[in-house]
């Protein structure tokens, strides 16, 4: 097979990666990509921008690709399924409507209202008059919510009175997300802990991915500014079996039957970030209509079933007839940063130590890097690599991720040294 993978970040080298790895696979190309990317057999890049859908469609046809997986939601929000469906292309992915789970927080608020999913509690303003009057009887702590896509940056999670009326003047006075943050949408603020649940969608059919969990606070011990995420592990151990179970019946199964229902049926990676109270009862925080970036990269270094089959049932229709193997071993990425991200970031600093890091046996998926005129690898910004480890428990895939990132350098780099802290606290708990 000849798969055409769309991205640039960690998550799709770690897609690429794990396809490139299938016997049924020739060639992956992956548009644009990242020079990381390149070096894996079986892998290599074309120039063309995730968003650009007509040279993305001129491409698959060109060259006969037999699959196309998007892995960012950009291209999926602005109808790339639809346009690569309606050219009787296979792609993997949502249509433009059901991609507004993630697209619109309004579109998603109303549709868990219509079909009794739980989740915070919310309403959505146009003008900051009328949210500022809604925050005089909904004192902090609240959730102040961009409507539309903004690089994970649009929420606030308001603290004081005065933060949350900050928040929503800069997005609905001083266009602070442009026009994705025309629409606020105000909730009320959960309480508990976080995890991520993926589940590969049919239209129909839910497979469950394993569990993960991801850091989005820039810095150690959960604080500091949100960010994409800082890195992730599989399995979260707070997703009982218990609560496994409640997510399917309560959250996953009422979605993907809802959508069906709505005219928007879902096909592809259906995303819930939840929040689990003390008592394991689940809610929404949001949707997203993708792999996450980065629990992708633990995710695909414990899957042991072949990616293409799984893709394969998704699109005709099949998926309650495979199922995902994963190994019991625990895996665990951590995101090296520029040292300004979230915040703008610097580029071009020479990154020493990768050779190092990867004869610990940990794996180093690339997201914002590229190669200068003297061949060194360089940053470019944001995210640059995620560096991840497999082994028997997250406390030794911890270390194991550790020792490999500190191998690795560049003047300004940024990373979390407390990866998975909850999970090792877990652990340790349980063995003591
Ligand atoms: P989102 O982009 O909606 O995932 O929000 C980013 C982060 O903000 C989430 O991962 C949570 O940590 C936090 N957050 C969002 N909504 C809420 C909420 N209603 N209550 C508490 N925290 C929230
Ligand atoms: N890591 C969070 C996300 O991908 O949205």
């Amino acid at each position: 097979m000849h798969i055409l993978l769309i991205g640039s970040g960690g998550r799709e080298h770690a897609i690429a990666w794990k396809l490139a790895s299938s016997p049924q696979v020739n060639t992956v190309t992956v548009a644009p990509g990242n020079p990381g990317m390149r070096a894996e057999p079986g892998v290599e890049t074309v120039a063309i921008d995730a968003t650009d859908v007509d040279a993305l469609e001129a491409f698959a046809k060109q060259y006969q690709v037999d699959m196309t997986v998007v892995g960012p939601e950009a291209p999926l929000v602005i109808g790339l399924v639809d346009k690569f469906e309606a050219a009787g292309l296979r792609v993997l992915g949502p249509t433009q409507a059901a991609a507004q789970l993630e697209g619109s927080k309004d579109f998603a608020k109303q549709f868990m209202t219509r079909h009794n999913i739980p989740t915070a509690a919310f309403e959505t303003f146009e003008t900051s008059a009328d949210a500022l009057a809604y925050l005089n009887t909904h004192p902090a702590p609240i959730v102040i919510k961009a409507d539309g896509l903004a690089a994970g940056k649009g929420v606030v999670v308001a603290q004081t009175d005065a933060e949350a009326q900050q928040a929503v003047r800069d997005m609905l006075d001083d266009g602070a997300h442009g026009a994705a943050g025309a629409r606020v949408v105000i909730e009320e603020c959960l309480i508990g802990e976080e995890a991520s649940f993926i589940c590969l969608v049919d239209g129909t059919h839910a497979l469950p991915f394993a569990t993960s969990q991801d850091h989005k606070a820039r810095d150690e011990g959960d604080t500091g500014p949100n960010t994409g995420g800082m890195g992730a592990y599989s399995p979260a151990p707070v997703v009982t079996t218990r609560v496994h179970d409640k997510v399917m019946q309560q959250i996953v199964n009422p979605t993907v039957q809802g959508m069906a229902k709505d005219g928007a049926a879902f096909k592809g990676f259906l995303y819930v970030g939840l929040m689990i109270d003390a008592k394991g009862d689940p809610r929404v925080i949001e949707y997203n209509v993708r792999l996450g970036d980065p629990e992708t990269q633990p995710l695909m270094m414990r899957l042991d079933s072949d990616l293409t089959e799984l893709f394969n049932a998704t699109i005709d229709g099949n998926l309650n007839s495979v199922e995902a193997n994963w190994s019991s071993d625990t895996t665990l990425g951590i995101v090296m940063a520029a040292g300004e991200y979230p915040r703008g970031s610097s580029r071009g600093e020479v990154i020493k130590g990768l050779k190092d890091a990867a004869a610990t046996g940990a794996k180093v998926f690339h997201a914002g890097t590229a190669v200068d005129d003297s061949g060194n690898t360089t940053t470019a910004g944001g995210r640059v690599l995620c560096v991840t480890a497999r082994a028997e428990n997250v406390s030794d895939a911890k270390a194991l991720a550790e020792k490999a990132a500190a191998n690795i350098q560049w003047p300004n780099v940024h990373w979390r040294r407390d990866i998975g802290y909850r999970a090792v606290a877990r652990l340790l708990g349980a063995n003591a």
